[in-house]
């Protein structure tokens, strides 16, 4: 099977000159879905991976799944105002806008190995917040682990020195 047939391609979406990688197709065929959470899964174990961490909202599709087949925890990192207890957050700009993500004060034990998922790796600010709010838990962040990863954004610069699997890129 090759994952790359169940991405759609979508020019000038959400804005002119994006071009938007729709994971959707991927996530509405079980065989593709089961084989791509396995990969990921797989790579987890590998990492040694204690807890896992999922920025809103496309993180909570790869993330969920992989903490579930491993039988650990899943934390979402949420967008500012959606967590109802006390959070810590942190500013991030992203291909097109900007944001703030936040975390359970909590959801991370000091010492614990968390693989951040997520669906796309973009400009890198997404992954890069999600790591910050990690660290200022004291989590060690052991992977991070994307659907498809975008070359010309140079995302994975921004998290240089990471472990970092994409299982496509464009
Ligand atoms: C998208 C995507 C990644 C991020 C990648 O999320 O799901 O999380 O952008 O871009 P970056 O590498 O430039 O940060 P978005 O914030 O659009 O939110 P959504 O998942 O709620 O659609
Ligand atoms: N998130 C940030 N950039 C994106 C893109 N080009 N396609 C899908 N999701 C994205």
């Amino acid at each position: 099977m090759n994952l790359k047939d169940y991405i759609a391609s979508i020019p000038n979406y959400p804005q002119e000159g994006v071009i938007f990688r729709d994971i959707s197709p991927l996530m509405g065929d079980g065989a593709a879905y089961q084989e791509a959470t396995n990969q990921i899964v797989k790579y987890a174990k590998e990492r040694g991976a204690e807890m896992v961490v999922g920025p809103e909202a496309r993180g909570f599709i790869i993330g969920c799944p992989v903490a579930y087949e491993l039988g650990i925890g899943f934390a979402p990192a949420r967008k500012k105002g959606k967590l109802p207890r006390e959070t810590i957050e942190v500013d991030y700009g992203l291909e097109y806008g900007k944001a703030t993500l936040t975390l359970h004060k909590d959801a991370i034990k000091p010492g614990q190995k968390v693989i951040i998922c997520d669906d796309l790796l973009a400009t890198g600010g997404t992954i890069a917040a999600t790591i910050e709010l990690v660290e200022q838990l004291g989590g060690e962040v052991v992977g991070c682990a994307f659907l498809v990863e975008l070359n010309e954004l140079n995302g994975r610069e921004k998290i240089e020195g990471y472990d970092i699997l994409a299982l496509m890129d464009f």
